[in-house]
């Protein structure tokens, strides 16, 4: 059996990535190819339960190191019980965030650092990477003026962070796409979601069966 293929979706918040993931997914369902639409934290039972923990954390919420180890230990179920199985059936699996999340979040606007967040995934999942990486992108005004918009009350424990924090993140993106060209591919996100979806499309079409592109 050909073994399938793996796609992530990365960027910052309300940046349209699970809109973006899920069109995907649909438009390679309606070309013949089995497509698997999962997300991070969570896509099986033991990580979604780490996803409420993470996001809604009891108590006062996690220090950095703790919050990357849930981060790691979610991905690690996530890897061994969904993606790599399904890869390996021939799946394409469509991930809404994964591993750059926590570099950009953990490892850079949380200061843990690459190498460790690298690490913990090393140990967690192998060190597994998708085969293309979609960072959707807006501009810095856009980008302001969402994090103003954001309502306070209804925000996450991660999403209600600092704009620095989320200035951080989106500027990591954007370095991890600049030192790895090859799995990376920057999406401009303004315009309608059928533009962005075209642009999506394009980004991966030398990857994609002659069939689809
Ligand atoms: P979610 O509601 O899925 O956010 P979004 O709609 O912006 O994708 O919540 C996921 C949150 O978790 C988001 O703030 C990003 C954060 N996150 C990390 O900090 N590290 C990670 O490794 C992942 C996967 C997510």
């Amino acid at each position: 059996m050909m073994r399938g293929r793996f796609i992530s979706f990365e960027g910052g918040e309300g940046m349209g990535k699970s809109t973006q993931a899920r069109l995907l997914a649909k438009h390679l369902e309606e070309h013949g190819i089995n497509a698997v639409l999962t997300r991070e934290p969570g896509g099986t039972p033991g990580a979604e339960a780490i996803r409420e923990l993470l996001l809604h954390p009891p108590g006062e919420g996690w220090e950095a190191e703790a919050e990357a180890l849930l981060f790691a230990a979610a991905r690690s179920d996530h890897v061994a019980r969904l993606i790599e199985p399904a890869v390996q059936k021939g799946s394409w699996v469509i991930c809404d965030r994964y591993l750059d999340s926590s570099r950009a979040y953990q490892g850079e606007a949380g200061k843990l650092g690459d190498a460790a967040v690298r690490q913990l995934h090393a140990i967690g999942s192998h060190g597994l990477l998708p085969d293309a990486t979609i960072v959707l992108r807006a501009s810095s005004d856009q980008v302001a003026q969402r994090l103003r918009e954001r309502d306070g009350d209804e925000t996450d424990a991660i999403g209600g962070r600092d704009d620095s924090y989320h200035l951080a993140v989106n500027a990591a993106f954007e370095a991890f796409a600049a030192e790895e060209p090859g799995r990376f591919h920057i999406v401009d996100g303004e315009g309608t979601v059928g533009e962005v979806h075209q642009r999506v499309l394009q980004a991966i079409l030398p990857i994609l069966p002659e069939q689809v592109g």
